[in-house]
């Protein structure tokens, strides 16, 4: 499973990146807003800014909601680098504009997922990833990993290309779920993904592996 890190945050993605395990970025209108990137020269500097720190795929999310106007922007978007994957909502206009862009070379990430009729589309119209949105999903009492466990038994039963990447991820066993049932790609908080490292009986192991070496080179 590829890991991608769910932010905009400059360090985070630096710190994910130096662990060695990072695959690619999302990030989407609200996770730049949150670190103050405002504006359209600045968000388009900082798209540019995370491609030179991550090797790998970066979603950047289209604001227009109109063919024409998702068309104009995921072009101006995918030129900035080979990296950009374009990020445009599962609505009709947003399908039509991914057909359009697989046809032409340009990747996509369709957002906004919410039930397997929708992957199911977005995989027809040939996107190259599809973000299901499991954390959201399960905020409302819904379980989020049933609708990944569906999009994997629908895209296996054909040849889709299309990349299952789990987002609206919350915390490490969604990783691990995600992983279990085969998601191609999970992205998730730099915590989340952090929380992967930690087992307390690694902790007292090594403590006392560093205590006992300790003891016989005084
Ligand atoms: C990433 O592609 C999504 O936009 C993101 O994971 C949504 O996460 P949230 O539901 O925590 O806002």
């Amino acid at each position: 499973m590829k890991f991608f890190i769910d932010t905009a945050n400059l360090d985070e993605i630096r710190e994910a990146n130096d662990l060695g395990i990072l695959d690619g970025v999302t990030t989407n209108p609200s996770l730049m807003a949150k670190e103050g990137i405002t504006g359209q020269d600045n968000i388009i500097q900082h798209y540019i800014d995370i491609c030179q720190i991550v090797d790998g795929p970066v979603s950047a999310e289209v604001i227009a909601t109109d063919f024409d106007g998702i068309v104009r922007e995921g072009k101006e978007l995918a030129a900035l680098h080979k990296n950009i994957v374009v990020k445009v909502p599962m609505i009709g206009e947003g399908i039509k504009a991914i057909k359009h862009f697989s046809s032409n070379g340009i990747k996509t990430n369709c957002t906004l997922v919410f039930s397997p009729g929708q992957a199911l589309l977005a995989a027809k119209s040939g996107a190259t990833y599809i973000s299901p949105f499991l954390g959201r999903l399960d905020d409302i009492s819904t379980n989020g990993l049933d609708l990944i466990a569906q999009i994997r038994l629908i895209y296996n039963n054909y040849t889709f290309d299309t990349e299952i990447l789990a987002a609206s991820v919350r915390h490490p066993m969604h990783i691990i779920n995600c992983a279990e049932i085969g998601s191609d790609v999970c992205t998730a908080p730099l915590k989340a993904i952090k929380a992967l490292l930690n087992h307390p009986l690694t902790d007292s192991g090594l403590e006392k592996f560093l205590a006992d070496y300790a003891k016989g080179n005084v």
